[in-house]
């Protein structure tokens, strides 16, 4: 029977989660951090700008901090080797944390919002269509979507690069994922989509779920989209399975799978993992390129770089098909990509929940305390990137990707729940920036502000539809 994500129970094969430490019986020996004069202050704080306020906490700080939001305890923890140890030497010790159960509304029990024990058995069968030697056969389908919008591009006109940036990487998940059958409803998805991601919003604060059963259009709105999507995402496993012809696309690879023991996903299973493709595989990429444009438009001398590798692919000037091999031997574009993930990296905090008390770095971390690690503070630790809030990507020299501590830059993750779609994004986006650079410039419509702000959400976008004049 159908369980649509919005009302489906916590799985019960899931550990249970350890109770929140509230201020009263917190421990003694926390790590430093702010306390707040007044009720709500430092909410008020973490909420105007959270991405600053995480970074002001490791300025002021250092390496890991604690402050109490809602009540319940939080520890900031920055370091490299926190990270590491968080994310894979002790990630057995911590779930997913504050956010994850809204996200679950929406992705169903999907790979970036399972738990163990199923998140693992999941991992493990969905692994192989994502391997280095199944990217070919999308390079050619990316190269192929990205030329057609691109080319669409009028010059002299203004296009709004975030919504264009958005559109052709949900294209090209949809196309990976469904073939064409998804063709029809990509306008559908894209709208819904956009509803869901925003109301998925504020992730960071515990108890946000309890405004989703409020009667107002707003939250309404949040349902009405999670479960038109999970509805799109039946009728096209429905369909495949009456044509009874798996196909080679994604859902056909996640149709055909087995476990070890011979069984299947459930139709159920199949359409949380497809939800959850389309979610985690379009809104990060394009975020990215929004702001890599946005910096190349501030650059020249590295746009003309761009320019010239770009017209010395032959898979670009002279219709040769697009291979891994050859997109991802570029170096300009490689660093580009690198020092936007960097500087802006779409997935800019990971929240955890300890599930028993550990020593992270010489620090303890109680059972229960939620546990923030962030890409957008550590990867402003000037130890390791000079000049930090420039973007520079010529730091991205061999030597610094050698150099680099484990934990010091981790744009995809690490450990069991590393992105699974790394790969595919670096090709992706080397592909769209590539293109798009042998064909035009893009230059900001507005030449005094040439950089968007900031408006992070469960993602760190731009804020606003980033208009660019194509030259
Ligand atoms: C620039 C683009 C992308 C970035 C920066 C990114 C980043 C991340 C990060 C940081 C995580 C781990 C989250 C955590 O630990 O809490 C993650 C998980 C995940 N990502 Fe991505 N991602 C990108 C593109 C993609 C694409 C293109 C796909 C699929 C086509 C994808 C699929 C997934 C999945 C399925 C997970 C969950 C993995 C698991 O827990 O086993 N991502 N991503």
């Amino acid at each position: 029977m159908t369980v649509r994500p919005f009302v489906a129970e916590r799985p019960r094969e899931y550990a249970p989660t350890p109770p929140a430490i509230h201020r009263r019986d917190a421990p003694s020996g926390l790590p430093p951090g702010p306390r707040a004069r007044v009720p709500g202050e430092l909410l008020v704080r973490f909420q105007r700008d959270t991405p600053s306020f995480l970074l002001d906490m490791r300025n002021r700080y250092g390496p890991a901090s604690s402050f109490f939001l809602g009540g319940e305890l939080f520890m900031g923890m920055f370091s490299p080797a926190m990270v590491h140890e968080i994310t894979v030497a002790q990630q057995s010790s911590f779930i997913k944390g504050v956010g994850f159960e809204r996200m679950r509304k929406v992705l169903g029990t999907g790979l970036l919002t399972n738990e163990e024990p199923i998140h693992l058995r999941h991992r493990r069968m969905m692994q192989p269509p994502f391997h280095k030697a199944r990217l070919d056969a999308y390079a050619e389908e990316m190269s192929a979507l990205s030329r057609a919008t691109i080319d669409s591009w009028q010059v002299g006109s203004t296009i709004k690069l975030a919504p264009e940036m958005m559109r052709l990487t949900l294209l090209i998940v949809a196309r990976t994922l469904f073939g064409t059958d998804a063709d029809r409803y990509t306008d559908q998805i894209a709208e819904s989509m956009e509803i869901a991601i925003d109301r998925i919003e504020r992730t960071m604060l515990p108890g946000l779920d309890r405004l989703d059963s409020l009667p107002l259009p707003y939250w309404r709105k949040f349902r009405q989209a999670a479960d038109e999507l999970a509805a799109i995402a039946e009728d096209l496993i429905a369909e495949r399975r009456q044509r009874n012809a798996e196909g080679d696309d994604l859902l056909g690879l996640l149709l055909a799978l087995r476990d070890e023991d011979g069984s299947a996903f459930t139709d159920d299973e199949v359409r949380d993992e497809a939800l959850t493709l389309i979610l985690s595989g379009h809104e990060t990429t394009a975020n990215a390129l929004t702001w890599a444009f946005s910096w190349l438009g501030t650059r020249p001398d590295v746009f003309a770089a761009l320019r010239d590798e770009a017209l010395a692919q032959d898979w670009i000037t002279a219709g040769a098909p697009a291979t891994i091999a050859d997109v991802m031997s570029t170096e300009v574009a490689g660093q580009v990509v690198s020092e936007s993930l960097r500087l802006a990296p779409p997935v800019w905090v990971a929240p955890r929940r300890a599930l028993q008390d550990v020593v992270v770095d010489g620090v303890r971390v109680p059972a229960g305390a939620h546990v923030l690690i962030s890409q957008y503070v550590t990867h402003r630790d000037p130890s390791y990137f000079p000049d930090p809030h420039t973007w520079e990507p010529s730091r991205w020299t061999p030597q610094l990707h050698a150099d680099l501590p484990r934990g010091a830059y981790f744009p995809f993750g690490a450990g069991t729940r590393k992105c699974l779609g790394d790969q595919f994004a670096l090709l992706e986006a080397r592909i769209i920036l590539l293109h798009a650079a042998a064909r035009h410039h893009l230059m900001p419509a507005d030449s005094l502000h040439p950089i968007p702000r900031a408006e992070p959400r469960a993602t760190y976008r731009a804020k606003g539809p980033v208009p660019m004049v194509v030259t």
